[in-house]
């Protein structure tokens, strides 16, 4: 059976990685990234005490074997220069071609913006634009390092509710933002994030129609004359269970004329999910319907100062990434591992204690509820460390997913980056687990 190493050092903490790293010497175990998502570890800046995400992500789907070999075949082609700091010129068109076909937003090569992953453009943005009088907004469940991101520049973080089909409630969006103008604080950005980590949920065209509608409101109204941006994060844009890609749909691609000028999107890219290529580095973002629209520049150049301080993301993905970013071959292969896998969470998992909800529609992540009266853990961060000590199965605690206000519900999200038959072990364990801890 397959080993896996545990995401050990830092994360969870310290004991729990060091119990995984003993368990996983035997064999099986675990769900990946427990260390990753757990904001754990404090620090304090201005006098605030923020919390900052430590510790390894370790694995994602991994890429299908021609894209490997392409890989492979390239590296020996390829010359391992710089690339233009703020992306490879081959790559940049290609980037251009999948906006038009996807969203048919049409932009120019100085619109696009190649990094380290959609996760450093993201915390570019949130460096440039957030400041202990900035508030943005993130749906109450979101990826908790750029939680943490906002946090460590004293942002006002204000959540905005989910609905119970997972979409965002744009009522209380715009009720959010007024609560933070009211607060004293500057609106900013709107995160959305779709399909969802952690939910799985892939977004309705009216409920993203609706976040346009509330920042085209709020960017219309003259009191307001700092206007606000939509990030759009779309980096698990391919990974359609149903295989169609036409049901996921870019938020840019919602547009009207009447948002020219007024509304303006960042969106993301990456190759890390679609393509299995997480430990490449490369991703993208477009500067959307920003043309003419206060801040968006100085934002953009703030962003092209800092890449160029980086010099380039690693030029052989890029490459790569011109060659494959407008594929679509791989998807049904990545797809039908994603269904194996939650076929096998369907048969694992599907017990008293673990409310399993629907099959996600997208991504590779499982929500699930946990009934926080079935056993002797307190909440979803004991339950998770319990189980990880106990058993080396590890699940992300949705608490570090958690953003809003009140009780949150008891969640955790597990990856499906194993193969079903150490879903299977894992399943077992939890059984034992339920079993030893039920009230
Ligand atoms: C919602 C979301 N955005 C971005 C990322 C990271 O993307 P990248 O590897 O391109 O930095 C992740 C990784 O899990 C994610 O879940």
């Amino acid at each position: 059976m397959h080993l896996i190493n545990a995401p050990l050092r830092g994360g969870f903490d310290k004991t729990v990685a060091r119990r995984l790293r003993h368990l996983t010497e035997g064999q099986v175990t675990t769900f990946m990234e427990i260390g990753g998502l757990i904001p754990q570890g404090a620090s304090r800046v201005n006098g605030r005490e923020i919390r900052m995400v430590w510790g390894n992500m370790v694995k994602d789907l991994g890429a299908p074997l021609w894209i490997r070999q392409l890989l492979s075949e390239l590296s020996l082609e390829h010359d391992h220069s710089y690339t233009t700091s703020t992306g490879h010129p081959p790559f940049i068109a290609k980037l251009i071609e999948k906006l038009r076909i996807e969203a048919k937003q049409n932009v120019t090569a100085e619109d696009v913006l190649v990094g380290y992953g959609a996760t450093q453009l993201m915390d570019l943005i949130t460096m440039f634009t957030v400041n202990e009088k900035r508030a943005v907004f993130f749906p109450e469940y979101s990826y908790p390092p750029f939680l943490s991101g906002v946090r460590a520049r004293n942002g006002k973080i204000y959540a905005y509710r989910v609905l119970p089909n997972g979409d965002p409630d744009t009522e209380h969006l715009k009720h959010q933002i007024e609560k933070a103008q009211e607060d004293g604080f500057r609106p900013t950005y709107v995160y959305v994030n779709s399909p969802q980590n952690p939910t799985g949920v892939i977004h309705s065209p009216e409920s993203l129609g609706g976040t346009i509608a509330v920042v085209r409101e709020f960017n219309l109204d003259p009191i307001n004359e700092n206007k606000m941006f939509i990030i759009s994060d779309d980096v698990y844009h391919g990974l359609v269970m149903s295989g169609k890609n036409e049901k996921v749909i870019h938020p840019s691609s919602l547009l009207t004329e009447e948002d020219n000028g007024v509304v303006p999107i960042l969106q993301l890219g990456s190759l890390s999910k679609e393509f299995g290529l997480c430990g490449a580095r490369v991703g993208w973002t477009y500067f959307i319907n920003c043309e003419g629209i206060d801040g968006m520049q100085h934002l953009k150049n703030g962003l092209i100062y800092a890449l160029g301080v980086d010099l380039c993301a690693p030029s052989l993905y890029q490459e790569l990434g011109a060659r494959i970013v407008l594929e679509t071959r791989h998807l049904p292969e990545m797809i039908a591992k994603i269904a194996a896998r939650q076929d096998a969470v369907q048969a694992a998992f599907n017990r008293e204690g673990i409310i399993l909800g629907d099959r996600p529609e997208a991504t590779f992540y499982w929500w699930m509820g946990i009934d926080p009266n079935f056993g002797t853990w307190r909440n979803d961060k004991e339950f998770a460390r319990m189980l990880a000590m106990e058993q080396g199965v590890g699940f992300a605690p949705g608490g570090a997913f958690y953003c809003g206000e009140g009780t949150k519900k008891q969640f955790v999200r597990i990856s499906l980056v194993e193969p079903p038959e150490i879903i299977a072990v894992a399943g077992e364990r939890l059984d034992r687990f339920m079993e030893e801890h039920k009230r």
